[in-house]
């Protein structure tokens, strides 16, 4: 039976049912569901094949794949180092998976804590230069869960409007006041630091250490410089940061020397540990807390042992040889992003650091603009062998769409000119992508 109908029975019946005493039916709860903005557009997009969501990866990440059983060449993964095919890292998951099992089955509050927990814990504190850490199950969560916790509905939390989704639920969640300012625009943080002042809670400034969809890096001496003047505390979510930014790859305050100038700074393990998880890293006191009051630390199953053990050896392999891993990455992006910017294509540009330098990221934009030029290349890319990943509104502002690339350490030259000449043939056949 045709979905309209079914739906029509539905509502028929649940109208009569469901009228008040006054006789006004309430609202379709499902009215959304079936008359959604996006809704023709997907539809659309799904019936000429152009979706470029769910595609199915039928292989091994890395930086050659198998997506829906074509070779292809992948520029839009997020596992930086390459290190979730690395032999060590697969045999310390198997390990882990041995000797612990599937699954804990429980909080690690009750009886989700193993040893490897507890090592990884405190592997993560040496590594970051913190106190403490608190491993949770993913990175989503810990950046809720911290928030959730640590700012109340008396407090003020002031925002960079390109913040992950993941932080700006927490805010929401945690009742704050929450005051958004224009992405890196430090006039703009220095304006609602003063405004705050008069909020009378406290103030924590949430910044990412390198923005996901854009890939620039965030002003932080100025963030750091600005909220001690105005009182505030600062956290950093160094997703995109750690194992790829700093000297011992401990992420964009490492690299920036503030460690300690920061209060809390937020991991992942699903980027360059090669795993599932994230954490969080602060002073004893505030992880000890986090540890009673983070509710989707609480209230949600403990990683399974597989990606906490892959996580723990990933670590490790960064402690060893991550420079070399490091200098790899960044040296592809710089290589992919001249490589664009001479096909005449606009990129993000990352900014640059206080020595002068160019703060490469992982993460190397297009811009297209228009929602659906930017479906259509990325399908004409996808079609030739190429994985791109497209971020359209909301991820970014209206009219802001983008063909967001990403690299890997492992990727050869080979790789990423086979990527460019893929994006050569494909372009002309767009208008006003390219500056000529
Ligand atoms: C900046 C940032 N923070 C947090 C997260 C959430 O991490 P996870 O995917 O590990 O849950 C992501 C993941 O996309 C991210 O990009």
């Amino acid at each position: 039976m045709p979905r309209a109908v079914i739906r029509a029975g539905i509502i028929g019946i649940w109208q009569t049912w469901g009228m008040s005493e006054t006789g006004v039916a309430p609202a379709d709860l499902f009215e959304k569901v079936f008359n959604h903005e996006r809704r023709e557009q997907l539809e659309a997009a799904d019936a000429a094949d152009l979706n470029p969501y769910f595609r199915l990866l039928t292989s091994q990440a890395g930086p050659v794949v198998e997506m829906e059983g074509r070779e292809t060449i992948m520029l839009g993964s997020n596992n930086y180092l390459g290190l979730t095919g690395d032999p060590r890292v697969k045999e310390a998951a198997a390990r882990a998976l041995e000797q612990y099992g599937t699954g804990v089955t429980g909080s690690r509050l009750l009886n989700g804590t193993t040893p490897l927990h507890v090592e990884l814990e405190r592997e993560l504190a040496d590594w970051m230069g913190s106190e403490a850490t608190v491993v949770f199950s993913t990175g989503y969560q810990s950046n809720v869960g911290c928030l959730q916790a640590i700012l109340g509905p008396g407090d003020t939390v002031i925002c960079d409007s390109g913040d992950h989704a993941s932080l700006l639920d927490g805010c929401k969640l945690s009742g704050a006041k929450l005051r958004p300012f224009r992405h890196n625009q430090m006039e703009k943080l220095e304006k609602m630091l003063r405004r705050a002042q008069d909020d009378g809670g406290g103030i924590l400034v949430v910044v990412d250490g390198v923005y996901s969809m854009e890939g620039d890096v965030c002003d932080l001496p100025q963030v750091v410089e600005l909220s001690k003047r105005y009182g505030a505390r600062v956290m950093v979510d160094e997703a995109h940061g750690v194992g790829v930014l700093g000297a011992r790859g401990a992420g964009a305050t490492e690299m920036f020397g503030l460690e300690d100038e920061v209060d809390i700074r937020m991991g992942t393990f699903s980027k360059s540990l090669a795993s599932c998880g994230g954490f969080i890293a602060a002073d004893e006191e505030v992880v000890r807390y986090m540890k009673i009051s983070a509710r989707s630390f609480i209230f949600s199953a403990s990683g399974v042992p597989a990606s906490v053990g892959a996580a723990l050896e990933a670590l490790r392999i960064i402690l060893a040889e991550g420079p070399q891993m490091f200098e790899r990455l960044l040296a592809n992006a710089d290589y992919l992003r001249e490589g664009l910017k001479s096909l005449g294509l606009k990129v993000v540009e990352p900014g640059m650091l206080p020595d002068g330098t160019v703060a490469t990221t992982p993460v190397v934009p297009v811009v297209v603009g228009d929602d659906w030029k930017a479906v259509l290349l990325w399908k004409a890319l996808f079609d030739a062998g190429l994985y791109t990943n497209v971020a359209l509104h909301p991820a970014v502002p209206p009219g802001g769409a983008l063909l967001r690339t990403s690299l890997m350490a492992t990727h050869e030259r080979e790789h990423l000119d086979r990527a460019l000449e893929i994006v050569e043939r494909v372009i002309p056949e767009f208008d006003g992508l390219t500056s000529d």
